[in-house]
């Protein structure tokens, strides 16, 4: 069989100067903060497939699992041969352990890490000749504005690995929202989420013994060294991370060791020892409030599946 050419779409084009102005409005706020979305560099995406590996990160691990034990439920539940959108694909594995089960027709991977992507998807349309594959360039966290080029049969949103948890629980309801008016009526959302468990388990998911998380969160700063023209000295930050019962959520910061000033291109800022800059939540989720959220934003006939310890969940939601 001859392979066909995966095309690529980036539609991701923020200017340099409105991608300054947000990181720099982010850095000056009395709280400093940067987006997750930010760890993304090539190098962040690459930590990000080794914390994957961690045995402290159960997250991939559970959720691997569960698709393994129930691959025919959702196969049965999602049906064949649709068009599958994988957001925030990365190395895009996750999604082709499903193909043979989905047998999409389409394969639509879609990451703001875009020579990531671009790679990914390549090495993938070798392996998979038979089936379309779109890669987009693009940041889903505002809007959401599919190409033509995305088929409309039978999309089904992929979003596993608990990134939703990314969102705060109003920001998730919109995004499920946005979601679900890009579904079509015989369209749905294949997504995995974490669930609430004791904080001794949450706390080492996010703060390894090898340090690999501690080194994804500091290469922001190396990340946003470019992006900004900053002089973060990462020997001077460094990475924290805790479970905040109250927000049902990680927290993850990069503090400062020592005062410390950051200068970059129309900006700098003085950091005082121990202030700190907010790069990530991670809500983690009872599943009746999971599902009720779901159920807000308009989609229905919801299966669930989880692990033995009712750490993780997958569900398959419909449109209508
Ligand atoms: C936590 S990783 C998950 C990767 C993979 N789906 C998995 O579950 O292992 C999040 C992925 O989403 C991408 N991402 C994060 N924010 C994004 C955004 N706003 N728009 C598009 N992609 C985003 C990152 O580049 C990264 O590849």
């Amino acid at each position: 069989m001859t392979t066909k050419p995966s095309e690529f779409i980036q539609l991701h084009h923020a200017s340099d100067q409105q991608l300054r102005a947000e990181l720099s409005a982010g850095l000056l706020t009395a709280s400093a903060y940067a987006s997750p979305k930010y760890f993304y560099d090539a190098l962040g995406s690459k930590l990000f497939a080794a914390i994957c590996e961690l045995p402290e990160y159960y997250l991939s691990r559970t959720e691997a699992s569960i698709f393994d034990a129930y691959l025919g439920e959702i196969a049965e539940a999602v049906g064949v041969g649709g068009t599958l959108i994988d957001l925030g694909a990365g190395n895009c594995a996750k999604a082709a352990r499903l193909f043979p089960a989905l047998q999409p027709a389409q394969y639509v991977p879609v990451d703001i890490s875009i020579d990531f992507l671009r790679d990914a998807v390549g090495d993938l349309q070798q392996r998979f000749p038979h089936i379309q594959m779109t890669g987009l360039g693009l940041d889903f966290s505002s809007a959401l504005q599919l190409p033509d080029r995305v088929q409309l049969n039978k999309r089904l949103f992929f979003y596993p690995g608990s990134s939703i948890g990314n969102f705060t629980p109003d920001d998730a309801l919109a995004f499920f929202r946005r979601l679900h008016a890009a579904c079509g009526d015989d369209g749905g959302l294949l997504i995995g989420v974490d669930l609430i468990k004791a904080p001794v388990f949450l706390n080492a998911a996010y703060d390894d013994a090898l340090g690999v998380t501690a080194s994804f969160n500091l290469n922001l700063l190396l990340h946003l060294n470019r992006l900004l023209g900053a002089d973060f000295n990462i020997a001077e930050w460094r990475h924290v991370s805790f479970f905040n019962t109250a927000q049902s959520r990680i927290e993850m910061y990069l503090e400062a060791r020592h005062a410390v000033t950051v200068k970059w291109q129309g900006g700098e800022r003085g950091f005082q020892q121990g202030e700190r800059i907010h790069t990530e939540n991670s809500y983690k989720y009872t599943t009746d409030d999971f599902v009720q959220l779901l159920q807000q934003a308009g989609f229905g006939g919801i299966r669930r599946w989880s692990d033995a310890d009712d750490w993780f969940m997958v569900c398959h939601a419909r449109a209508t």
